[in-house]
């Protein structure tokens, strides 16, 4: 018996011993010492042996039973480890190789300028509201006294959206500037008002380097008491004066536009040629920059403020036309033609 159970130690620990992987290992405690093992068996069998055997054998049994149990936990450490060290030498790091650069994005040229623009007016105490690109006919031009027949409605060519009519806000439309806000914003808060409404507008328009049929706009209202052109002369001053860091000059020229009277076009002094003229000024010393005036009455009233009590302006200037002439852009597609080797210039 002894020597039946020596013999069955050292095949095991031959078999352990030769064992490359760890699923022979497996198959190996099973054979040995699982519940139907070679060793098991005999360990079971012992009850029927002499009583002088059974505690020679038995203890024998046990000991060569741990001897296997060490010896395949031994060969297990052994084949992780070997696994371990082939697994890193196959994925070795090498860190002197040069680490590849994630790529950032960053804020579009545009809205790096409107961000200027609407800290400095916020400075100056105008809020910056917003409203939808999909508007009403009656906000994006009854509301601003042009009715349906006005001419000044073929200066804006515009795009329709098919659906429902309202008898008052009549169709839908995509604006066409930033103004529907004017009237919006004095029925949301009334007077006195100072606001700003950077955003984007639409104009069925064919493209060229100057038009698109996208751009943005950024419009401006103040309303309150005793109010005149003047202050908007010194607000225009002050923003075009912090927006290009050095002083800049104003003008105002006549103007027309129906919600407004009177109406004016301001112009500020050319920052290339700094008056001598030059190209980008056309050689007059000054640029067209937007279009302006005191808010008329039927405007004030559509918006549900006493002209008698309040009076007030409103000026629209055009974003991107700013941005093309701080950067010296040529061509306005540019700006929202997604070309990276354009944007990223920026
Ligand atoms: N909405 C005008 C346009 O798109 C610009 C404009 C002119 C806005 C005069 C105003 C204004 O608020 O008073 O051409």
């Amino acid at each position: 018996m002894k020597e039946k159970l020596k013999k069955l130690l050292s095949l095991a620990l031959k078999e352990i011993e030769a064992g490359s992987s760890l699923s022979t290992l497996k198959e190996i405690e099973v054979k040995f010492i699982g519940r139907k093992g070679k060793l098991t068996e005999i360990l079971k069998g012992i009850k029927d042996l002499s009583e002088k055997e059974k505690p020679i054998i038995g203890q024998l049994a046990n000991q060569y039973k741990n001897q296997i149990e060490t010896a395949i936990a031994d060969k297990t450490v052994e084949i992780n480890k070997a696994e371990i060290e082939k697994a890193l030498a196959s994925e070795s790091i090498d860190i002197t190789i040069p680490g590849q650069k994630p790529e950032l994005g960053h804020i579009h040229p545009l809205y790096q300028v409107q961000k200027e623009v609407e800290e400095i007016f916020n400075q100056m105490g105008f809020t910056v509201v917003d409203g939808p690109e999909i508007e009403s006919e009656y906000y994006n031009f009854e509301g601003l006294n042009i009715p349906e027949d006005h001419p000044a409605r073929d200066c804006q060519d515009t795009f329709f959206i098919k659906g429902k009519e309202d008898k008052k806000h009549k169709r839908l439309v995509l604006r066409t500037h930033t103004s529907p806000l004017q009237v919006r914003s004095m029925e949301k808060y009334g007077a006195p008002l100072r606001i700003i409404v950077p955003g984007r507008v639409f104009r069925y328009e064919a493209t060229d380097a100057s038009h698109d049929a996208t751009f943005h706009q950024v419009e401006g209202m103040l309303i309150d008491k005793n109010i005149s052109l003047a202050h908007l002369k010194g607000v225009m001053k002050e923003f075009l004066s912090r927006l290009f860091g050095k002083e800049v000059n104003v003008r105002f020229r006549p103007g027309y536009f129906p919600f407004v009277e009177p109406g004016v076009e301001l112009d500020f002094s050319c920052l290339i040629c700094l008056g001598a003229g030059c190209r980008v000024c056309k050689h007059t010393g000054w640029v067209e920059f937007m279009g302006a005036g005191m808010t008329h009455p039927n405007v004030l009233k559509a918006g549900g403020i006493d002209s008698k009590k309040y009076q007030g302006w409103a000026f629209g200037f055009g974003l991107t036309r700013l941005i093309m002439m701080r950067y010296a852009i040529n061509d306005i597609r540019l700006l929202a033609g997604g070309d990276l080797r354009f944007t990223k210039q920026f």
